[in-house]
């Protein structure tokens, strides 16, 4: 029995870790294919921003890999974000 005042906390993150629907859950893999995943949430409340997300990250990668045709992770250097939402870094230096 679940108390009444408990309370639910989503991490949107780990549903991308999920070993039920992905054979190798926790690794990073650019090529893994989705019949469906939660970035911009689901159902009613998906993001009213999710088109316009997609075309600016589209734009931005494409114009900065064609001005920087080759460049290098400082991994040193990068900081990673702790949030409850997102996973990703506060700070990921670069040199070109
Ligand atoms: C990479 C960028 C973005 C990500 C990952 C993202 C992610 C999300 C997620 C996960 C939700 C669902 C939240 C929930 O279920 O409670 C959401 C909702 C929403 N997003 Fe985004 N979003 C992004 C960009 C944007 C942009 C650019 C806009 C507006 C220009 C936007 C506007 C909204 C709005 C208005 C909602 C609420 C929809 C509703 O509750 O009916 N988002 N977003």
């Amino acid at each position: 029995m679940i108390p009444a005042d408990s309370k639910v906390l989503l991490l949107t993150g780990s549903a991308g870790r999920d070993e039920r629907v992905y054979p190798d859950a926790d690794s990073f893999d650019i090529r893994r294919t989705f019949r469906l995943h939660v970035a911009f949430g689901y159902g009613v409340h998906f993001c009213l921003g999710a088109a316009l997300a997609r075309m600016e990250g589209k734009i931005a990668l494409e114009e900065t890999l064609k001005r920087y045709k080759s460049w290098v992770v400082d991994n040193e250097h990068a900081v990673l974000l702790h949030t409850s939402t997102v996973r990703g870094y506060q700070q990921l230096p670069i040199h070109v």
